[in-house]
């Protein structure tokens, strides 16, 4: 009900389940199988309804038209699979701390810059992780050259990121020590500590276009995106990771993942899903 006016259901064909299929593709590299055509509906006829369009047609009328760059963006939102969880796949934090710290620690006592990325950070629970697993390991962290970047096609999900607010039934994988020394509780919502918040800077950033910073990364967290891409793609994207990853550097994926172009992108898988760059 809209002011008293019971909205129909906007008509949804086969054919505009095709052009949100090609949309879906050529804009975030993402694959819609056609088993996803009810989830896609219900997804985007929120959008076909605040926008007051009657059928998907007119709205994807709309949003490919010139007029409709802003829309399109949000259509995009509407398409992503933002499921996370502080310390998934808790092994790569792990790794991280006791195999990975100690090195980059002693680096950056030396002066060196390190840089993490979260390549696909959704509502920041894995960049927030990133930053607790470093933080415990080197508590003086915030005082030396190093930064996470946290990106995600998604700004909806990259604005929850940076607020860094978190409700008590999101905590969950997160060790007591952890919560206890990075989170404030103020009316019922947990926020992440002022010196936590100093590391990592959080951007839109599609991974299937042009990546607008320099540089590269000491590691690379990009796990359970890969999954929405074609074969094509998905090596395409693992190359251009590669080439971002510093000589001996880290590459974490997601457990239902693997890096299948390993070898021509100079990389060892050295346990599962992680793999390290040679050099
Ligand atoms: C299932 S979540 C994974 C989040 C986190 N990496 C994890 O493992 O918990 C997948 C994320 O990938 C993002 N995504 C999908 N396609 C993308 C693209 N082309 N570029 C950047 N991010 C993308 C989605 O918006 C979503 O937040």
């Amino acid at each position: 009900m809209t002011n008293g006016i019971t909205l129909s259901a906007p008509e949804y064909t086969d054919q505009d389940f095709q052009r949100l299929q090609s949309i879906a593709r050529s804009q975030a590299g993402i694959c819609l199988p056609a088993t996803k055509k009810a989830l896609v509906y219900s997804r985007v006829s929120r959008r076909v309804r605040e926008m007051q369009f009657g059928s998907f047609r007119e709205y994807l009328d709309f949003t490919a038209g010139s007029g409709g760059t802003v829309e399109m963006e949000k259509l995009i939102c509407a398409l992503t699979t933002n499921v996370t969880g502080f310390f998934r796949e808790k092994n790569h934090f792990d790794h991280l701390t006791t195999c990975v710290m100690p090195d980059l620690s002693s680096g950056l006592r030396k002066g060196k810059r390190v840089r993490i990325w979260s390549a696909a950070c959704s509502t920041g629970q894995e960049p927030w992780s990133i930053a607790m697993s470093v933080a415990s390991s080197f508590p003086e962290i915030a005082n030396y050259d190093f930064r996470i970047l946290a990106t995600d096609i998604n700004s909806n999900v990259v604005a929850r990121a940076s607020a860094a607010s978190y409700g008590p039934d999101e905590l969950e994988g997160i060790p007591d020590k952890e919560r206890s020394s990075f989170f404030r509780l103020t009316d019922g919502t947990y926020s992440i500590t002022d010196t936590l918040r100093r590391l990592p800077s959080f951007r839109v950033l599609n991974l299937n276009a042009a990546w607008p910073f320099r540089g590269s990364f000491s590691v690379i967290f990009c796990r359970n995106v890969v999954i929405y891409f074609d074969d094509e793609t998905r090596e395409a994207l693992w190359k251009r990771l590669a080439d971002r990853i510093e000589p001996g550097g880290f590459l974490y994926v997601g457990h239902s993942e693997r890096v299948a172009n390993a070898k021509q992108c100079g990389l060892t898988n050295i346990a599962p899903t992680i793999y390290q760059k040679e050099g």
